[in-house]
């Protein structure tokens, strides 16, 4: 066996968090040399705090942990809450989104005696007035730069609303499509959704979080709440401190390394243990490890919720263990406010967890500008936005250009895509002219109708030179008591009274007359949310029988899809002469959409997350253990790790995505067999667009230790890069393999990288990939 090499990784934030308090304006993890001139606005804000903490009642000390929602409108609970914020029982709001209504609150926190400001905050998760694809199709486009503009962008809406904070980037791994909260993240990928999460986080707050322009994120949900198991939201999470640490963890943890100001705690139990009230995780891992001093916030009733978890006898119990396990702010509940003060009487919770919660948000509070400026981001009445929708607040090209990026093109049968604009093209499907569902759930202050339909896409490109016609073939889903629940808070799914038959004869009417069918089919943005899982990942049997029926005309059939999970293809991969994948691609998914189908944009997006042949497979996902019995399919034997009724292998895996021109990959170069200690290695690859168009690309590295101490994934995404080629044009890509890279936790949680043989695979997506090797020693 290889021997391990320490690194300091877990001792090492213990260090820094040693090494002193936060430098101004960083208030999540910090970097260790802070320069003295950050160290002495770091001093001045702490001497500011304990001044004001020390004129802070108690009651007012408990106010600011308070989170409240406040969606604008008519709320019955509004008049007692605008009394709650002129007595300082309040810290902060979300859900209230324009500059107008924030305002009203932060002039009643004006008139509350020590008038500390309150910061707003909302779920900006891929947009605020600008929708941008969901984190799936974002992820799809492994373009950081664009996803960094897409996090700018977000700021700059969001703080010209009056926001100060996100609840994002939600950077959960998640390696089962049942779950409907797959659509917000970055799919399965530890290192992809690691860089992403970073991207956002800089992006979101600037240099400068005090900046009329930035906004403090608030990386979610600590931790693993992704592995929920079954798929089914909110159930319980049970993992190795393995699997937690090399593969869950470490997103969190790159979004504080890059500044993150926050975390948002999970909702789910880690190990037996609810996350809002597990004090390893919020303090051990969290803050000793890691050297985080920003912020952490429950989710939504969350610490209430502990009662339900069954660690807690009561509000009183609930509210004890969240605030001593470190849970700042609590969401929606009114669990501090009721309890803290007798828990406090009563010395059974102390002073300085008060006081270490409040200090927090006050740190929050000061570095977001607000002590000098409570309307910094609000700004003034005579400035107000005259129609905070007005489409001059718009970024449309920019989300046109990210949401063409993040399509994935699954399927190209005899290149019936890209279509011509000609002829008669048949546009169907019940998703088809929806601009909603286009933008996809988590659509913050996004209109439906800014939105641009698949439908008007496609219209929009053609202008006048084609024929269209459009039928709605089907309604999303025919079960009422499916429609019922999605539609339960929102209106999700609209329902055509016409039966099923009606709906499919007229579209298939409409295919006979065309030269080819586009079918926009897939799920509503209500199907894949919160609370909404599914225990199975196919089409809806509505939209499923409207394709058979397309099928059955003989017609080309290109298949649009919009879904925010990975979906069991079999059939439409079978039967589809063409397959898009396009997410929820935002407020101009539909000329994205159009841009790609008639080849005015040539396909780039590869996939972020496993699209398994069935249910059956979950979990499902590239970087998996190779097994003491591994099934090879040249070789099928019966006693190996197999299903007898499946293939193992995915239909379309991780990394894979297609274009409408070819590229090749050289052999894989390295610059040294051995890598010394402390050292690297290049690994080169030149890759060649071999068709007839310009277009881009993915080169993704992936390295295996294959002999370690403890079993290690068959490969793992190390490096990657987003290339765009001429025809015909060559360019060399190389990658710095350093040790890093080659580190894991072992079975003592101890991480380094063990010397012995690796191997390293390049490729354009996780399955095709050229093979090279080398030492470390
Ligand atoms: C509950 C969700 O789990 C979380 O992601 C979100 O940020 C909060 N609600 C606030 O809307």
């Amino acid at each position: 066996m290889k021997q391990l090499r320490l690194k300091l990784r877990l001792t090492l934030p213990l260090l820094i968090a040693l090494a002193g308090a936060p430098a101004f304006g960083q208030t999540g993890t910090h970097p260790t040399n802070n320069p003295p001139s950050m160290m002495r606005e770091q001093a001045a804000r702490e001497a500011f705090i304990d001044k004001l903490m020390s004129r802070m009642t108690v009651d007012e000390k408990i106010g600011q942990l308070r989170l409240v929602s406040l969606p604008a409108g008519s709320n019955p609970d509004k008049p007692k809450f605008m009394d709650d914020i002129r007595a300082g029982r309040a810290g902060a709001v979300f859900n209230t989104v324009t500059p107008k209504d924030i305002r009203v609150l932060q002039d009643a926190a004006m008139q509350s005696r020590l008038k500390i400001p309150l910061f707003f905050a909302y779920d900006v998760i891929h947009g605020q007035r600008t929708i941008f694809p969901i984190g799936l199709g974002l992820a799809s486009s492994w373009n950081l730069d664009a996803i960094r503009q897409t996090g700018r962008i977000s700021a700059i809406e969001a703080s010209a609303d009056g926001l100060d904070v996100t609840w994002s980037p939600m950077v959960d791994i998640s390696r089962d499509p049942r779950w409907g909260r797959n659509s917000e993240g970055f799919g399965e990928d530890t290192y992809l959704t690691s860089r992403i999460g970073a991207e956002l986080v800089k992006a979101y707050q600037g240099d400068d979080p005090a900046a009329r322009d930035s906004i403090l994120a608030m990386v979610k949900h600590f931790a693993a709440y992704g592995a929920v198991e079954g798929g089914r939201d909110y159930n319980t999470v049970d993992m190795s401190p393995q699997r937690l640490f090399q593969d869950y963890l470490p997103p969190y943890k790159a979004a504080l390394d890059a500044g993150a100001a926050g975390v948002m705690i999970a909702l789910n139990s880690l190990n037996g243990v609810p996350a809002t009230g597990d004090k390893w995780l919020l303090q051990d891992v969290l803050r000793k490890q890691w050297g985080f001093k920003g912020i952490t916030v429950s989710d939504h009733g969350a610490i209430m919720e502990m009662i339900k978890h069954g660690v807690a006898a009561d509000g009183r119990d609930a509210a004890r263990l969240a605030i001593t396990a470190g849970a700042d702010m609590s969401m929606s509940d009114t669990m501090y406010g009721d309890n803290l003060k007798p828990l406090l009487d009563s010395g059974r919770v102390s002073m300085a967890d008060l006081d270490r919660a409040t200090r927090d948000v006050l740190r929050v509070k000061y570095d977001l500008g607000l002590f000098q400026d409570p309307y910094r981001r609000i700004g003034r009445p005579e400035n107000d936005p005259p129609d905070v929708n007005a489409e001059s607040r718009l970024h449309r090209d920019a989300a046109r250009q990210v949401a063409r990026e993040s399509l994935v093109l699954l399927k190209n049968q005899g290149g019936v895509l890209p279509l011509r604009k000609q002829g008669t093209i048949a546009v169907v499907g019940p998703l088809a002219k929806s601009q909603r569902d286009m933008m996809g759930n988590w659509s913050a202050a996004g209109r439906a109708d800014q939105t641009v339909s698949a439908y008007q896409g496609i219209a929009n490109a053609v202008g006048g030179q084609a024929r269209l016609l459009y039928a709605k073939g089907a309604n999303v889903i025919d079960d009422p008591e499916i429609v019922k629940y999605l539609n339960l808070y929102e209106q999700d799914v609209d329902v055509d009274p016409r039966t099923p038959a009606q709906l499919i004869d007229e579209a298939v009417a409409a295919a006979r007359q065309a030269d080819v069918v586009v079918a926009v089919v897939g799920e509503s943005q209500g199907m894949a949310h919160e609370a909404s899982s599914r225990s199975d990942i196919v089409i809806p049997d509505s939209q499923a029988r409207l394709l058979r029926a397309l099928k059955a005309t003989g017609k080309p059939l290109v298949i649009v899809l919009m879904n925010g999970r990975p979906l069991a293809l079999g059939w439409e991969n079978d039967n589809a002469d063409a397959m898009l994948e396009t997410w929820f691609a935002g407020t101009e998914g539909g000329n994205a959409v159009a841009d790609v189908l008639f080849g005015d944009y040539n396909p780039s997006g590869k996939l972020p997350m496993t699209f398994p042949r069935s249910v059956g497979q979950i979990p499902i996902y590239y970087s998996h253990l190779n097994t003491g019995r591994p099934f090879d399919p040249a070789h099928p034997d019966k006693y190996t790790s197999r299903y007898f009724d499946a293939p193992n292998g995915p239909l379309f895996p991780f990394g894979y995505g297609l274009s409408y021109t070819r590229f090749e990959l050289s052999p894989v170069t390295l610059s040294s067999a051995e890598m010394p200690r402390n050292g690297t290695v290049q690994a080169s690859v030149t890759v060649t667009n071999t068709g007839q168009r310009d277009g881009a690309t993915v080169v993704q590295l992936y390295l295996q230790d294959p002999v370690a101490s403890i079993s290690r994934p068959v490969k793992e995404l190390k490096h990657f890069e987003k290339v765009m080629l001429k025809a015909g044009e060559s360019r060399k890509v190389s990658f710095t393999i350093d040790e890093d890279d080659l580190s894991f936790y072992n079975a003592q949680l101890h991480y380094g990288a063990e010397p012995g043989a690796f191997n390293v695979y390049v490729g354009l997506d996780s399955e095709d990939v050229k093979q090279a090797g080398f030492t470390l020693r």
